[in-house]
């Protein structure tokens, strides 16, 4: 059930993967850059403030080339690119719990389980970073399995502010 489950991710992850379109080339506008990079990321929130969202954005658009890399990365047992990748997502900066008064401050906007979730990502991709060392196929792919489902989850709790 639990390999199911992470094949299933794979396939999910792999999907979305092969959705995105090309980065434009030379010329192509800017306008249109951010259109297409519109239908690939996550779909605004009803909550958040543009200008809250837009520094979260910021923060976050390194998530999809990691993403890539570690899929591939695990899927096809490069385990260096597996580990690098995991490490590049254990190591990201975090966000920390709103402190009072930041009113601009997107973090006061964002539910508890997010800033849960940014902690067992950390956790889970460092158990991914290890399995690939230690090149113990089973291990990647269920580790890998368990940090798809806190990716989600957290696009969820995110999305739906829960
Ligand atoms: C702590 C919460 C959290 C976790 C954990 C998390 N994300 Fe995200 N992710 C976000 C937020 C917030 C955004 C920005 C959403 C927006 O555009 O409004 C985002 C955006 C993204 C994007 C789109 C980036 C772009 O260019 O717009 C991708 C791809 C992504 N995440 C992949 C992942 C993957 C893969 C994982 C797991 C390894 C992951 N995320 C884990 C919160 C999270």
């Amino acid at each position: 059930m639990k390999r199911a489950r992470s094949i299933l991710f794979l396939v999910l992850v792999g999907f979305l993967a092969a959705a995105e379109p090309e980065k434009p080339k030379g010329g192509a506008s800017k306008a249109k850059a951010a259109e297409a990079k519109d239908n690939t990321g996550l779909p605004a929130p009803d909550y958040l403030p543009e200008t809250a969202r837009a520094l979260l954005r910021k923060k976050m658009v390194r998530h999809g080339q990691d993403a890539r890399d570690l899929m591939f990365g695990v899927a096809l047992l490069r385990y260096d690119v597996a580990r690098a990748a995991a490490q590049n997502i254990a190591a990201e900066p975090r966000l920390e719990r709103p402190t009072a008064g930041g009113e601009d401050d997107p973090t006061t906007f964002l539910p508890e389980r997010f800033f849960v979730l940014q902690d067992e990502a950390r956790m889970r991709a460092r158990a991914v970073a290890s399995a690939a060392e230690r090149k113990d196929d089973k291990v990647l792919a269920e580790n890998y399995g368990l940090l798809m489902q806190t990716c989600v989850s957290c696009h969820s709790a995110y999305l739906k502010r829960e």
